[in-house]
């Protein structure tokens, strides 16, 4: 073999073996490891502190220091990574609630059902589950949970592009439909002390919600509304944020949701979607992968500039701007029409 298929082999191999990496990763996660490395510590504790095997312990961390999540150093003490860091579960951008979410067990079986998706075009979740995403979180949740705290880190983390690519500052009122327990909401009405706020969400969500919004000290400048956006959205702002939303929902459904955004909007007001804008082939394998995803979990679909486009047209808003606000998604500014 020479150096350039021994190198593609390799790619290959771990592509295939990709699962593993994932599963180390969430069991650490489970187990609180990064919260336990203030210090170097030796495996020895860190069984102890999780009830684990030291041996099988070590060749777990051992692994996941190989790929730089961890840190071993020559006495066989593990340290944090500055990515590692990152699984802290104090961390704002914490990535631990998303490890523990993607690696749940009922995505593992719903992944391991995408060659049904493939082959039909149905959504494997519900073909496994028996239910759809957001009724089986409803079921179990502790999951629902799990899913609000991955959507409010990852949300943290977006927030200094998204606010970046787009001035807030000249609204008073922004209305966040389906905006989780209010990560980016807070972050807008941080960054603009004389905004006003308004979230939509589903009411096993909104409690938590108030929570966040409480802690974050802007409750006082933050209306909750119990909402079904395929019902009714609220009127009263002049900025409508959907983030990571509408590629969640195929085509027909994504339309009956902007059809009812569309009526809550005044002339002079803008819909922001925040989503993925698939770009050229062979390229952004986060955004394909995040699509391969929607057709898994979901039901939904990442959409190109033209899908957008046409999506939005279709419930009467014209694409005005498309702003890049970090990998992987972008400022949809849209106009009613
Ligand atoms: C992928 S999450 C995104 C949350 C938030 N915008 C963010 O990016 O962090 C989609 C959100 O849509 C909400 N949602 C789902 N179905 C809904 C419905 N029928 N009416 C209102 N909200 C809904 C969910 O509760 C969830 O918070």
């Amino acid at each position: 073999m020479d150096g350039t298929a021994a190198r593609h082999h390799a790619t290959l191999m771990a592509v295939a073996r990709g699962y593993q990496r994932s599963q180390a990763l969430a069991v650490a996660a489970e187990l609180g490891i990064a919260d336990l490395l203030t210090e170097p510590r030796p495996v020895v504790d860190l069984a102890a502190a999780t009830g684990t095997d030291a041996p099988a312990l070590y060749r777990l961390l051992r692994a996941l220091a190989s790929i730089g999540v961890f840190h071993e150093d020559d006495e066989q003490r593990f340290s944090l990574t500055a990515m590692g860091r990152l699984l802290r579960r104090d961390h704002p951008w914490s990535i631990d609630p998303a490890v523990r979410m993607f690696c749940a067990d009922y995505q593992w079986r719903a992944w391991g059902e995408l060659g049904y998706s493939v082959r039909t075009g149905g959504n494997a979740l519900v073909h496994t589950l028996g239910t759809d995403v957001w009724e089986h979180r409803r079921r179990d949740p502790a999951q629902g949970e799990l899913f609000d705290a991955a959507m409010r880190t990852m949300a943290t983390s977006y927030a200094p592009g998204v606010l970046a690519a787009h001035d807030f500052g000249k609204y008073a009122v922004v209305a966040d439909i389906g905006g989780g327990t209010g990560a980016m909401l807070t972050a807008i009405l941080a960054a603009h002390p004389h905004l006003h706020g308004i979230l939509a969400e589903q009411p096993e969500v909104l409690p938590r919600a108030a929570r966040q919004l409480a802690a974050a000290g802007v409750a006082d400048r933050a209306r909750l509304v119990e909402c079904d956006f395929f019902d009714e959205v609220p009127t009263g702002a002049d900025a409508y944020v959907m983030l990571r939303v509408l590629h969640d929902w195929p085509d027909d459904a994504a339309a009956q949701i902007l059809r009812r955004v569309r009526a809550a909007t005044a002339p002079t007001a803008r819909l922001l979607v925040i989503d993925a804008v698939v770009g050229p082939p062979n390229e952004d394998p986060q955004t394909a992968f995040l699509d391969l995803m929607m057709l898994v979990s979901a039901g939904g679909r990442e959409r190109t500039e033209p899908e957008w486009r046409d999506l939005l047209a279709s419930a009467g808003f014209r694409v005005g701007t498309i702003v890049p606000a970090g990998p992987g998604r972008s400022v949809i500014e849209a106009v009613p029409d």
